[in-house]
């Protein structure tokens, strides 16, 4: 297989200053140490990206990545960060498309269209979230709504830029409540989104791109999400709020490698 294989971290609003160098510092004594098979991504808060950033510059299969970004590259927007201040930091990731940024902040399909171009065009690669609500999951509709997700808000791209794409698939239901999709309803919603890339692009480009499970990922059930043929990694909320936690994930990765 010639997919990169990513374990991310996605910390989302949690730990203040001190909690975050210190989890940074765990998490990256023990990656230095680890075989760079599997690449690992930390998305601290913002004020925590730059610090973090040159913690990690030395260990090449470490990157970070920045929780969000907005479409526009500067100007009168009180509280916003652009891509283009997120390449000056020489961040490599934005995830966009994040179920969290949907609910609370509207970020509908045409705003995260906008964030993706703007992201490509600063030259910062994307984590790009999509999945299903518990509803959409009971009227077994979920195919249909993750493909307009990706044909509305990520589809656009030209073949050359949706190399800088990593997808990550988060079924809402799963995220945060303990609840994980299963090994096969993962699988078949990766193999899905990898057939949808191969039709709209072409099977090389299917084939190379990173797809990662998000939603309760843990531990104890890593393992069995990672022997998933087209389960590439993961992006971990609650568990990688944990050094060991994250890190044990990031070894059942590296594993199955
Ligand atoms: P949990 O791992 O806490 O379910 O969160 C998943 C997630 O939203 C990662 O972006």
């Amino acid at each position: 297989m010639n997919r990169q294989l990513i374990v991310a971290g996605n910390w989302k609003m949690n730990k203040n200053l001190i909690e975050a160098f210190s989890l940074a510092s765990e998490i990256l004594a023990k990656a230095k140490k680890m075989s760079d098979k599997v690449q690992i991504v930390l998305a601290p808060p913002a004020p925590y990206l730059h610090t973090i950033n040159s913690m990690s510059k030395d260990i090449a299969h470490v990157n970070i990545a920045a929780q969000n970004c907005h479409f526009e590259t500067s100007g009168a927007y009180t509280g916003e960060i652009s891509a283009e201040m997120l390449h000056s930091m020489n961040i490599t990731y934005v995830i966009l498309g994040h179920s969290e940024r949907r609910k609370y902040f509207q970020e509908d399909h045409k705003i995260l269209a906008k964030k993706v171009s703007a992201a490509i065009k600063a030259g910062v690669k994307i984590i790009f979230c999509c999945g299903e609500p518990l509803e959409i999951r009971e009227a077994n509709t979920q195919e249909s709504f993750v493909l307009q997700q990706l044909e509305e808000s990520l589809f656009h791209l030209t073949e050359a830029e949706m190399k800088q794409v990593v997808v990550a698939y988060e079924p809402i239901w799963a995220i945060g409540t303990g609840k994980t999709a299963s090994p096969s309803q993962a699988q078949d919603m990766h193999q899905f989104i990898r057939k949808q890339i191969a039709t709209k692009y072409t099977t090389e480009l299917a084939d190379a791109c990173s797809i990662l499970y998000g939603g309760s990922c843990k531990p104890s059930n890593a393992a069995e999400l990672f022997a998933q043929k087209d389960v590439d990694g993961g992006l971990v909320g609650g568990a990688s709020l944990k050094s060991e936690d994250f890190l044990q994930i990031i070894q059942k990765r590296a594993k199955q490698a």
